[in-house]
């Protein structure tokens, strides 16, 4: 039998040293006992990091929303599945059952089915956070579809670049999204995107905001009058094991988004296996991650973790300050909530406020409160602690990764003791290990490097979309058989992992991975830029804000300065999106550069840190002079 729910401490050092020394015998037992398959597999793991080729449950057989959903029916058919909270507290929450979850998403499966979307094609979402957007995921899974969600908060030209790099033939869409006070013209966006993209034959718009937009005749359909005539009836297509189920982008230090692809089987048991063990998840409870479908956190622990589990799920659809700041605490009243996982961010936005705006909520359902995205740091986990968990509910400080596809390194919650600022110890079947640069393992404790993964999991995303040299090269090639991470991280005399942040051109604002690269190439775009170079650097609520350095091709007047500094923003917010524009931006006649031509961020790093006291070696700059103007002139 296998442990598919952790009690103790002793109990988890057990089932994780079976899963390091048998990994294989260990995960059969996990994807034996608790999944249905059409048929198992001829072997559990096939793999190469060198390669790299990663092969989980080879030759099994299935379909994820059979798991998800249809096994659930017999005994829980009338238990809520997903729980609809709209952005406007006075709009009736939503109740769907498993069985209705079914019917719906059968009734989309066969509409996708019907505009000629079969097994393998590509499937583009970009939803609001609505019902339709969860039964649309499903519904691709349904039909073997792999889907390609783009958070709807990105701008047209960061989703024509998604749809074009994985050749999506439909989009799905709504007529609008709310977000507090405002709404958000989607459907202009997709418009607008699609003007670049030339495969995209069918757009399918859901109703939301009841606006008047433009619908292009023989391309796009609402949705509703396709889904009423639909068929609840939708045969599930028999997937392999090693099938696509989706793709979703990512950003990498340079170049275009990286689609990460995900496999059906193994992904299926690592989300489930990890939801149950790092919520404690028990029959009854609800669920409430308040992440967005349209990033990993939302497809694992929205979607796919809890439904595999059977659990009731909450969808929220809008955001924690509105109508004002107890809206979390409100809804995790409103609807008893047991298990609540969110963002360091929305922690430090919310304990800057007023705590009556807790304080007149009952919390008392809580049973886990969840962190994840980036470090957290000590003053946000206590407050988290002390206000939100009252000091009986562990936090699960959880590491993971849109490539990692489930929680990797987390305390689990009544297990594993807390400290605040530190994921604590490997999840079952992780194998964590810290590395210098020069590519010498660190063994012992006590010890700070980059974190690598020794050895595959099952939900570890198979390649990049269209590009395995990429994925090779990115993941695979900077140390030999191992898995890097792009984070640093340290491990204290117990064997805790504390994660220390990126140490790539990645930076995490407000919980989202931005690379520096697409965020330069926006703004060099700007007639009067010639190049640019960006920073991260602390900020009170969203953990890194982004500070940029300009150089001008034309130095012009000062007080055209902050005009420019708009328009800079403004093409930020057209290419990437409003959650990559910059916080600072320091106009300069140079950068530092190697000999070699390339900018030394690190210098531009410590002055927008504003620690210059030792800048380590500049000797290697081609012009030194102009980082002590930098420095004059920094913000
Ligand atoms: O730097 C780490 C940080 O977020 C990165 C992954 O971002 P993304 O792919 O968008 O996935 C976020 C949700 C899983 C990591 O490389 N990160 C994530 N969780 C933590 C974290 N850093 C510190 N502590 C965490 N708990």
């Amino acid at each position: 039998m296998s442990n598919y729910s952790i009690k103790n401490l002793e109990e988890y050092y057990k089932v994780y040293r079976k899963s390091i020394r048998e990994p294989e015998v260990f995960w059969e037992e996990i994807a034996e006992e608790h999944f249905s398959w059409h048929q198992k597999w001829d072997k559990v793991l096939e793999w190469d990091f060198d390669k790299p080729e990663i092969k989980w449950y080879q030759g099994a057989k299935l379909n994820i929303t059979e798991n998800c959903i249809d096994r659930h029916l017999r005994m829980s058919g009338d238990k809520t599945a997903i729980i609809f909270e709209p952005n406007d507290p006075a709009e009736k929450a939503q109740h769907i059952s498993y069985n209705e979850l079914r019917k719906r998403v059968n009734q989309f499966a066969n509409v996708l089915k019907d505009k000629g979307i079969k097994k393998g094609d590509r499937v583009c979402i970009y939803l609001p956070m609505i019902p339709e957007l969860a039964i649309s995921l499903l519904a691709c899974a349904r039909i073997g579809a792999i889907h390609s969600v783009v958070f709807a908060g990105f701008s047209a030209t960061a989703l024509s670049t998604r749809i074009n790099d994985s050749d999506c033939k439909i989009v799905l869409t709504s007529d609008g999204s709310y977000r507090g006070k405002k709404t958000i013209d989607l459907k202009g966006i997709v418009d607008e995107a699609l003007k670049d993209c030339p495969g995209v034959n069918t757009v399918l718009v859901a109703k939301r905001i009841q606006s008047d937009i433009h619908m292009e005749p023989n391309r796009d359909h609402w949705l509703q009058p396709l889904l009423d005539k639909a068929s609840t009836v939708c045969a599930p297509e028999i997937m392999d094991a090693e099938d696509p189920l989706f793709i979703l982008y990512t950003s990498g230090s340079t170049g275009n988004p990286k689609g990460m692809v995900h496999t059906t089987a193994g992904y299926m048991v690592y989300t489930a296996y990890t939801f149950k063990n790092m919520f404690k998840y028990a029959d009854g409870d609800v669920y409430w991650c308040t992440a967005d479908i349209g990033w990993i956190t939302g497809h694992s622990y929205i979607v796919y973790g809890p439904l595999a589990n059977g659990a009731t799920t909450l969808m929220f659809e809008g955001v924690p300050s509105y109508p004002d700041y107890g809206r979390f605490w409100e809804v995790v009243e409103k609807h008893k909530v047991n298990q609540f996982y969110t963002a360091p961010t929305a922690i430090r936005a919310l304990a800057k406020e007023n705590l009556s705006y807790v304080e007149k909520h009952d919390l008392s359902s809580l049973k886990v409160i969840g962190s994840v995205g980036e470090p957290i740091n000590e003053e946000a986990w206590h407050w988290y602690n002390d206000n939100i968990g009252k000091g009986k509910s562990p936090i699960i400080d959880t590491w993971w990764q849109t490539e990692t596809g489930g929680i990797m390194i987390s305390p689990i919650p009544y297990v594993t003791p807390t400290i605040p600022t530190y994921a604590t110890l490997p999840f079952i079947g992780i194998q964590p290990t810290l590395m210098d640069e020069a590519g010498k393992e660190l063994k012992g404790n006590q010890v700070e490097g980059r974190l690598c993964i020794k050895f595959p999991w099952p939900s570890i995303a198979r390649t990049i979309w269209g590009n395995h040299q990429r994925y090779k090269e990115t993941y695979f090639s900077a140390y030999a058989n191992m898995y890097f991470t792009g984070d640093g991280a340290m491990r204290d005399a117990t064997g805790y992992y504390r994660i220390t942040g990126r140490v790539d051109d990645v930076i995490i604002v407000s919980g989202h991975n931005l690379g520096t690269a697409p965020i330069e190439d926006a703004i060099n775009e700007h007639p009067a830029v010639a190049e640019s170079a960006i920073v991260g650097f602390p900020h009170d609520i969203k953990g890194n804000a982004l500070y940029g350095y300009v150089v001008l091709k034309e130095a012009g007047e000062t007080r055209l300065h902050d005009n420019l500094r708009k328009e800079i923003n403004q093409k930020i917010t057209e290419r990437i999106g409003p959650i990559a524009k910059l916080n600072k931006i320091q106009f300069t006649s140079g950068l530092p550069k190697t000999r070699s031509g390339k900018i030394m961020r690190r210098i531009l790093r410590k002055i927008a840190h504003k620690d210059t006291s030792n800048l380590g070696d500049t000797s290697t700059l081609l012009n030194p002079e102009v980082v002590e103007k930098i420095i004059k002139e920094a913000l």
